[in-house]
C-alpha cells in the first residue's frame, strides 16, 4: 500500500518535472532561429492571433504565459488540426473527443494570461461524433472569448462540402462571437455563410492561397454588392515577385525561393499557360530565374 502511494508520488513528481522541462524547451526554442521566425510578427500585421497546439492544460497555459509579452493580441488554441501525428498525440482535432480536457485547457489558459483566448474547432471528430455546439459551449463556460468553427469533421480533412448548418447550431448555442469557416471563397459566399448561420465573422482558408486580394474583395463586396475586378496579369506578376523578394529576405535565398514555388502555383491557378508554368516552377532556384520564367510564360 505504502509502496503504491510512494510510486504514485514519484510518478507525479516525474510528470511535473517533465512538463516543466517541455515548457522550458519551448521557451528556450523561442530564441532559436526556426521558432523565432514562426513567431515573427510584422508591425503592420495587426491584430494578430497566435495559435498554440497542445493537450496538457499545464503545458498550454504555461506556454501561453511564457509568450504573452510578444506583440500579438489574441491567443488561439488549435482543436481542429487533422494531421495524424498531431491527433495521435491527443492534440488538435483529437480534443473534440475529450470535452473535459477542453474545459481544463481553456480555463487554465484563460486564467494564466490577460489576453483573450479563442479556440478553433471542427464540426466533430467524425460523422458519428458531431459535437461542435457542445464543445463551443464548453469553451464559453471556460472563459473563451470566441470560437471559430470549421464545418468539416476530422475524418473529412479538407474534402467534401463544409457543413454550414453546424455553424448555425454553434451560433445558436453560445453568446460569444462565432467565426464561420469552410468554403468561403468570395464576397458572395462570405455573405451567404453569414446569412445562413448568423455567424459574427468568417475565416478564409485555402481561398487566400495565391490570392491576397480576397480580403479586399470581401470588404468591397460587403459594402457595395459589386465584385471588384481581379487584378490584371501584370499586377499579379508584380505581386508574386514582391512576395518572392520578401520571402527571400525573411527565409534566406535557399528556403525562400523553394517555398515560393507553391505560392507561384497558387497565384497562377487558372491563368493562361499556368499548367506549363507549374511544370517549370519546381526547377527554379533563384529570384532571377523566377523573374525570367514569369516574364517568359505570363
Ligand atoms: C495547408 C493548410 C494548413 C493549415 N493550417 C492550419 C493551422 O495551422 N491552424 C488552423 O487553425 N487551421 C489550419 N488550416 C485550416 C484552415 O484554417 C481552414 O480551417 C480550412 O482550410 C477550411 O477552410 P477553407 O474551406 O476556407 O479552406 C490549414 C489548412 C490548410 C489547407
Amino acid at each position: 500500500m505504502e509502496w503504491n502511494h510512494e510510486k504514485e508520488e514519484l510518478e507525479k513528481m516525474y510528470h511535473e518535472k517533465l512538463k516543466k522541462y517541455v515548457v522550458e524547451c519551448f521557451l528556450k526554442q523561442q530564441g532559436a532561429k526556426n521558432t523565432k521566425a514562426l513567431l515573427a510578427i510584422h508591425p503592420e500585421e495587426y491584430p494578430v492571433s497566435l495559435q498554440l497546439f497542445g493537450s496538457d492544460p499545464d503545458i498550454v497555459s504555461e506556454m501561453a504565459k511564457g509568450i504573452e509579452e510578444l506583440p500579438f493580441q489574441i491567443l488561439d488554441i488549435n482543436m481542429g488540426c487533422p494531421v495524424p501525428k498531431v491527433v495521435k498525440n491527443g492534440e488538435g482535432s483529437a480534443l473534440m473527443k475529450n470535452p473535459k480536457l477542453v474545459y481544463q485547457i481553456v480555463s487554465k489558459t484563460v486564467k494564466a494570461i490577460r489576453k483573450p483566448v479563442t479556440v478553433k474547432i471542427r464540426k466533430g471528430f467524425d460523422d458519428m461524433h458531431v459535437n461542435a455546439a457542445e464543445i463551443a459551449k464548453i469553451v464559453e463556460e471556460a472563459g473563451g472569448a470566441a470560437v471559430a468553427v470549421h464545418g468539416r469533421t476530422r475524418e473529412q480533412y479538407y474534402s467534401g462540402k463544409a457543413d454550414w448548418e453546424v455553424i448555425r447550431q454553434v451560433k445558436e448555442a453560445v453568446s460569444i462571437p462565432v467565426i464561420g469557416n469552410g468554403d468561403v471563397v468570395s464576397g458572395e459566399t462570405a455573405l451567404a455563410m453569414m446569412k445562413q448561420t448568423g455567424c459574427d465573422g468568417v475565416m478564409i482558408g485555402r481561398a487566400a492561397q495565391g490570392n491576397p486580394w480576397i480580403f479586399r474583395e470581401l470588404a468591397e463586396y460587403g459594402k457595395t454588392g459589386v465584385h471588384p475586378e481581379m487584378p490584371a496579369k501584370e499586377m499579379r506578376k508584380n505581386a508574386m515577385l514582391r512576395h518572392a523578394r520578401l520571402q527571400i529576405e525573411f527565409k534566406g535565398k535557399y528556403l525562400g525561393i523553394r517555398e515560393m514555388r507553391k505560392h507561384v502555383a497558387w497565384y497562377t491557378k487558372g491563368m493562361e499557360g499556368s499548367a506549363k508554368l507549374r511544370e517549370a516552377i519546381n526547377r527554379v532556384e533563384s529570384y532571377d530565374e523566377l523573374e525570367e520564367l514569369l516574364n517568359e510564360r505570363l
